[in-house]
């Protein structure tokens, strides 16, 4: 049985808060109401996982990891592994974020091993794909996006796929204060939906939760969210404000 798709609202912490401004934040996020029909994930850097995984303990918010290696053990210094985020209750993780492939050359190729041992180790991976401000330009978008799917994670096992959350991230809309226009979100999750739906079925198609990220803000996310294909929102500046984020949490119809 594939799992319905949820609406999920994921805040993606990228390298800020130390320990402190994570309890800050925390608090401040526990402190807000959440309708019921949404789940919210917060990503916070490594050395806050499992304080934040502890924090939240008596919260449905769970926590994700924005990055990991993709071998189970050994020299590899300065990485982190499945089984170590697992060790501090960390389930879910952020894969192919455009940030990790344009300063960290993160490869679909990489990415895809990355899926693999997330998915052997019974994590949800929330995959991160999207085009540059080129590709849009020339047309080329759908292509750019199909492919990063095809060598990314077309390879997935069907009953794998309720452990997947897609997320289309378009690069021009990150951090730039430029969304993408709900419609143009629409049509990429409509093509994603289609794509997923002609490789593998309509269970996959229409079981995996697609959101959108790229300067979601309090005051664009209701019309973003109110689009048939779009599941939620992957959030980045707006998520280390607690009263913003939340905002965005409680943006669903
Ligand atoms: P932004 O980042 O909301 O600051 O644009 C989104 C993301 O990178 O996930």
């Amino acid at each position: 049985m594939m799992s319905m798709r949820k609406n999920i609202v994921a805040g993606n912490w990228k390298m800020n808060c130390d320990i402190s401004q994570t309890y800050l934040l925390l608090d401040a996020l526990k402190e807000q109401q959440i309708s019921d029909d949404v789940s919210v994930i917060v990503a916070p850097p490594f050395t806050s996982l499992q304080s934040a995984n502890q924090a939240l303990l008596d919260t449905d918010i769970l926590v994700a990891a924005q990055n990991m290696h993709q071998e189970a053990t050994g020299a590899y210094t300065g990485e982190v592994s499945a089984a170590m985020l697992k060790s501090v209750g960390v389930d879910t993780v952020i894969l192919g974020h455009s940030e990790r492939r344009a300063i960290f050359l993160e490869t679909n190729a990489l990415l895809a091993s990355k899926v693999n041992i997330a998915l052997d180790n019974e994590m949800t991976v929330i995959f991160c794909f999207g085009e540059e401000l080129k590709d849009r330009k020339a047309g080329t978008h759908f292509n750019v996006v199909k492919q990063q799917l095809q060598e990314g994670i077309f390879h997935i096992e069907k009953e794998n796929w309720n452990n997947v959350i897609l997320a289309y991230e378009p690069v021009w809309a990150i951090g730039t204060g430029e969304t993408a226009s709900p419609q143009q979100a629409q049509e990429m999750h409509g093509f994603v939906r289609n794509t997923l739906a002609e490789v593998f079925d309509t269970d996959v198609s229409e079981g995996v939760s697609i959101v959108y990220g790229g300067s979601v803000k309090p005051g664009n996310a209701k019309e973003i969210f109110s689009k048939e294909d779009v599941d939620g929102g992957l959030i980045g500046g707006a998520a280390l404000n607690a009263a913003d984020f939340m905002a965005i949490v409680n943006a669903f119809e």
